[in-house]
């Protein structure tokens, strides 16, 4: 059995991803980004993320090298019929969906009906069989094929998304009932997440998390109708119909139900420290840290050990006054066009490589986006850490480690640039209060293909 299924988790989020945990116009992915952020430094620790779409696993993959997605623990794919942990499928799960499905069957009678078109090949799974169904009285059609396949003595589950997508799943099979198969693991097992779950959702195929008993659940603003009827008529203190969009909607429902529990862990501080110091080096990045050198000493001060030592992925070694002359000499923007070095080299810089800035090291200005000169104006460089894990080395001194993944993203373009990542290893000390800095970090280049949730 899979380690995360025996450790009892503090709380579980379950979130569907398409316009639920990934609002896809929010072209720079903020609020995606802000959940990470959260989930990283008060969640992570002790509580299990759970993606739960409708996506087949080759879709998934694709979803997560265009938008920032964490890694999740558990992923659910192809409206429940998946059970993935660390890539393996549940083959508990596999085997209890065969019992009395014919998914040939049930194809032949579906294929009777002229208005349904078959899905791309990739989203026809063992246990999921997938239509489009456009016309303007989806009802007629739905109705026509739930007594079709009822009068050909098969037990299906038929489901309607986002006003067009049609799903034929073995009656054993949906989102909730593959989170119940989840939790009655847990519950026979270490314990059910203390705190609770949370459920996450904007359509048709998220109905069934919600009703799973005894789970909070969270609609966001832009659901669909069939998940905002549902709601409607089945309303509960439990449920929450957020006011944002998307993940801006999850954050907005994690504090609305006090999920988050900052008070606990002083992990908490060390993985603010790290993410603090990627915002900035973002921040950096883009050209909107302020534009001045005793700001940047000032924060090289405060973030770093005075014996602090760096090793960038190529191998270069630099100290805290390396690293500050280095921001001092080559401006406060690598990639957004605003850097002295580039007002210098005419305004671009090329593929001139960016010598070492943490966070930064490694990315060329513009990286994936074609030159220099064309990520600035709207193109904005964003980062964001994964994976992270740390053990203690002496009293206040932490050995952390995460993975820092960066990617460009235009403003009002769905396609991304090309995203890069590295794995960092850092000593973080302890000072007055719950403030850590950085004593040394070393990193190294993550390989392409692995540099996704
Ligand atoms: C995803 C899947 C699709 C399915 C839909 C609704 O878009 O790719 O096959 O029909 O979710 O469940
Ligand atoms: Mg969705």
């Amino acid at each position: 059995m899979a380690d995360i299924l025996q450790r009892r988790p503090r709380f579980m989020l379950v979130s569907d991803l398409d316009w639920t945990m990934v609002d896809h116009n929010d072209a720079t992915h903020e609020k995606l980004r802000r959940f990470n952020r959260l989930w990283l430094t008060e969640f992570a620790p002790d509580s299990l993320l759970v993606f739960s779409s409708g996506r087949s696993p080759e879709l998934f993959h694709e979803l997560a090298s265009e938008v920032p997605l964490l890694k999740p623990d558990i992923l659910v794919c192809s409206v429940g019929t998946e059970i993935l942990i660390n890539g393996q499928a549940d083959a508990e799960w596999e085997a209890h969906l065969n019992e009395g499905w014919d998914r040939a069957a049930a194809e032949g009678i579906a294929a009777k009906l002229p208005e349904l078109e078959m899905q791309r090949e990739s989203e026809q799974r063992p246990h999921k069989i997938s239509y489009k169904l456009r016309v303007a009285d989806p009802d007629r059609v739905l109705g026509a094929l739930r007594s079709d396949l009822a009068a050909a003595g098969l037990d299906t589950n038929v489901i309607f998304s986002g006003g067009e997508d049609l799903d034929i799943l073995p009656s054993r099979a949906s989102k909730g009932k593959a989170l119940s198969f989840l939790l009655k693991q847990f519950e026979s097992g270490p314990g059910l997440p203390e705190a609770g779950v949370m459920v996450c959702g904007d359509s048709g195929n998220d109905i069934e998390l919600f009703v799973v008993p005894g789970v909070h659940g969270c609609m966001v603003a832009n659901a669909h109708k069939e998940l905002r009827d549902w709601c409607e008529a089945n309303m509960h203190d439990r449920i929450f119909a957020a006011t944002q969009d998307g993940p801006g909607g999850i954050y907005e429902a994690l504090h609305h139900f006090s999920f988050p529990n900052p008070a606990k862990a002083d992990t908490v501080h060390r993985r603010q420290a790290v993410c603090a110091q990627q915002a900035w080096a973002e921040e950096w990045c883009n050209g909107s840290v302020p534009q001045d050198d005793a700001a940047c000493e000032a924060h090289m001060l405060e973030g770093f050990e005075e014996d602090f030592e760096y090793v960038h992925s190529s191998g270069q070694l630099m100290t805290r006054r390396d690293l500050t002359d280095w921001f001092a000499s080559e401006g406060y923007a690598c990639c957004a066009g605003g850097s002295k070095a580039a007002a210098a080299a005419g305004g671009d810089r090329g593929a001139a490589p960016v010598p070492a800035a943490p966070g930064t090291a490694g990315v060329s200005p513009g990286a994936g986006t074609g030159s220099g000169s064309e990520a600035s104006g709207s193109g904005r460089l964003c980062m964001w850490v994964d994976r992270y894990s740390e053990r203690q080395l002496a009293q206040g001194v932490w050995l952390a480690r995460w993975m820092e993944l960066y990617q460009p993203f235009v403003a009002g373009k769905h396609t991304a640039g090309e995203r890069t990542a590295k794995w960092a290893s850092a000593v973080l000390r302890q000072h007055e209060g719950d403030a850590y800095r950085f004593a040394y970090l070393h990193e190294s280049p993550v390989p392409r293909e692995q540099a996704r949730a």
